[in-house]
């Protein structure tokens, strides 16, 4: 090798180098600005997995989507839609941070303490059972249903 292509083979490492590092802080960058902002009621260290998690399972308890909780806008000409998870204008995000208290409660003030405490804990999907409105009355269960016999 002469050295001048040796001297063009180091300029060359170094921009790549340099390429690389910028664009894995540009990527840390974007996910800093993905940390939640506003959570009042689940732990502020929760991992972005276990945030997902949660949502994903409060989305299908109640058989609805993000939107029914959090402030999204459809966007002229774009597929996806722009999200304001950390907003607090619809009244059902509130709602559903009272029902995670609640849960919480039941299963640590009641469930918990129940024999020797190892029935099964309370989740929204217990009452929701894939709807917003759980049912409230026996009227409501399907009429063919057979009491079962123990
Ligand atoms: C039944 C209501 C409900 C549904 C449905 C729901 N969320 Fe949430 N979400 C909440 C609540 C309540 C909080 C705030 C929790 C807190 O205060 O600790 C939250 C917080 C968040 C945050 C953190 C925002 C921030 O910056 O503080 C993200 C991100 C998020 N939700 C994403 C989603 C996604 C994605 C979906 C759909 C898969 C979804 N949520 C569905 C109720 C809901
Ligand atoms: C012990 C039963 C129970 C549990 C557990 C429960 N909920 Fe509820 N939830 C209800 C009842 C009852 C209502 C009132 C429904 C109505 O008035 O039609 C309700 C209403 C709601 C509403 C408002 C629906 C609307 O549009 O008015 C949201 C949102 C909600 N629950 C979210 C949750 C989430 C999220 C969880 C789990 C963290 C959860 N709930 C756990 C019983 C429960």
């Amino acid at each position: 090798m002469n050295m001048l292509v040796s001297k063009k083979a180091i300029m060359i490492t170094v921009v790549c180098a340099a390429m690389v590092f910028a664009q894995t802080f540009a990527q840390k960058e974007q996910h800093k600005e993905e940390k939640p902002q506003n959570l009042k009621v689940l732990p502020k260290d929760i991992s972005e997995e276990d945030l997902h998690t949660e949502m994903r399972n409060y989305s299908r308890a109640l058989g609805v989507r993000c939107n029914y909780c959090h402030e999204g806008q459809k966007i002229e000409g774009q597929e996806r839609m722009k999200w304001d998870f950390a907003s607090d204008k619809k009244e059902d995000k509130e709602v559903a941070r009272e029902m995670i208290k609640m849960t919480a409660a039941l299963n640590k003030n009641f469930i918990s303490k129940i024999g020797d405490g190892s029935l099964r804990q309370v989740t929204c999907v217990t009452c929701h059972n894939g709807n917003a409105h759980p049912i409230n009355s026996v009227d409501s269960l399907k009429k063919d249903a057979e009491p079962s016999k123990h």
